[in-house]
């Protein structure tokens, strides 16, 4: 047997997996009638207590289209120096969203309440106007590091008081969870958005969903029409994740 250790995604279907994917109940997901993938999406959202949730093709896609919802013209995105967000999505923070980055440093990948307190633009005609903190957990490039729950409180405190998004890359945030064991319900009540990844440590073949309020998932999903990420019959894939 062949251990291949450069990348969680090298991963191939279970039997078991292939056995819910050829026995999937399917249908147009572009037309909101795929039973799978509409179950998959419910049960993550249950699962973090988050009203809704969207499959899309990949984690860059679930990210891209976050920043899409929490962004506009002249705003911009507080994340790390490391973040896949801003180091491996092709520029789509700028081809997509045309926001500006803000990055912060500090260890294992992580930013700290305080870095991002002092990153907040003024409101000054010179400034683009900061709308958006991201946060990544597992944090790929700080070696799987991990936030704890009690690390995003005061993060969240200061979006709430400044008016900020958070978003989640949470590709890898079931890594982090088996660690901590934190509630997944808490987590979810910290963000307004999460994206995970189910071809990662799942070890699904392929997809990713996005999670947060309906009207974010509404627009959410208008914005994957337009990024080429509706699919069809992706009740297929969602089996696997389920
Ligand atoms: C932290 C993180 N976020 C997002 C992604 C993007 O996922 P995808 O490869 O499905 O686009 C990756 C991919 O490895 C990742 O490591």
């Amino acid at each position: 047997m062949i251990i291949d250790l450069r990348s969680d995604t090298l991963t191939k279907p279970t039997e078991s997996m292939l056995a819910a994917m050829w026995a999937a109940e399917v249908g147009d997901d572009v037309f909101g009638e795929d039973p799978t993938v509409n179950a998959l999406e419910q049960k993550l959202a249950g699962m973090f207590g988050m009203e809704a949730g969207l499959f899309c093709p990949s984690g860059t896609m679930t990210n891209q289209i976050a920043i899409r919802l929490h962004t506009s013209l002249q705003t911009e995105v507080i994340c790390h120096k490391y973040s896949h967000i801003y180091l491996y999505e092709g520029g789509g923070i700028m081809s997509n969203s045309h926001a500006s980055v803000k990055l912060l440093d500090g260890p294992y990948g992580k930013i700290s309440p305080q870095d991002i307190l002092d990153s907040i633009n003024p409101d000054d005609v010179h400034a683009p106007e900061t709308t958006l903190v991201s946060l990544e957990n597992t944090m790929n490039k700080g070696g799987g590091s991990i936030y704890t729950l009690e690390e995003i409180k005061p993060i969240k405190a200061i979006c709430e008081q400044h008016g900020l998004k958070l978003h989640l890359d949470g590709a890898r945030f079931f890594n982090a969870w088996v660690e901590t064991g934190e509630s997944l319900k808490d987590w979810g009540a910290m963000f307004n958005t999460i994206s995970v990844c189910l071809s990662k440590g799942l070890g699904c073949p392929v997809g990713s969903v996005l999670l947060g309020s309906m009207t974010d998932i509404k627009r959410a999903r208008k914005v994957r029409k337009a990024f080429g990420g509706g699919m069809r019959q992706a009740g297929f894939l969602a089996a696997a994740a389920i």
